[in-house]
């Protein structure tokens, strides 16, 4: 079963990478998801650098069904790693009450790729991002994901990295992080 953890945050200098690495790790670390034969797959947006509309696509992606109708190879290229898994794990932070554009842009150049695939959502912020968490969660109920649910985590605004002692307090979050991906895991087991 494989599983991309969207990161978010395209920032140069940012926390996401540390705060989705302690996901990874923390599923990594737990036996029942190891012999669900659970593959991880960590997917930086900066990365795969999409297009914000400025090629030529006039396409809407709704209407889209087979991947080489998408004019920009990016695109073309971001829905095969979006067809090719199965489980999503958006890290996200909160930016404005929202969560980030390019996030919201990564999500929109594709739309079939999603349907009916599970997905959960980690948002984190100076109070833990709730209303970024609630936001993303609604869209992607809006591109007929399976949504589990949503896990929110504070951090100290503008410190990066962060603090050893911010970081160890993540724990306090594992099991409900791994109770969302057990989920996740379930309901792709019933679809399968
Ligand atoms: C444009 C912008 C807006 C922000 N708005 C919020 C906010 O609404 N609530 C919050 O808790 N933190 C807010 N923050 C703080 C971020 O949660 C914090 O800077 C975090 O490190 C950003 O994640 P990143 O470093 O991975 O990009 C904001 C940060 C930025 C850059």
């Amino acid at each position: 079963m494989k599983v991309g953890i969207i990161m978010g945050s395209v920032r140069t200098k940012r926390v996401c990478p540390e705060i989705a690495a302690y996901v990874k790790r923390t599923i990594e670390n737990d036996q029942s998801l190891c012999s669900e034969n659970v593959e991880l797959q960590t997917i930086d947006l900066r990365q795969v650098a999409l297009p914000l509309y400025e090629d030529d696509d006039d396409s809407i992606p709704a209407q889209v069904k087979n991947v080489d109708r998408y004019v920009d190879s990016r695109t073309r290229s971001w829905s095969r790693v979006v067809s090719a898994l199965d489980i999503f794990i958006f890290i996200t932070p909160q930016y404005n009450w929202g969560y980030p554009a390019a996030l919201k842009n990564a999500i929109d150049r594709v739309y079939h790729e999603w349907h009916g695939k599970s997905a959960m959502v980690i948002s984190y912020g100076g109070h833990g991002g709730d209303k970024c968490n609630r936001q993303l969660q609604e869209v992607l109920q809006g591109l007929k994901m399976n949504v589990v649910g949503g896990v929110t985590m504070n951090i100290p605004v503008g410190v990066i990295p962060l603090p050893e002692e911010t970081v160890t307090g993540f724990s306090a979050h594992n099991e409900e992080i791994l109770q969302l991906v057990a989920s996740c895991v379930e309901s792709t087991k019933s679809r399968q």
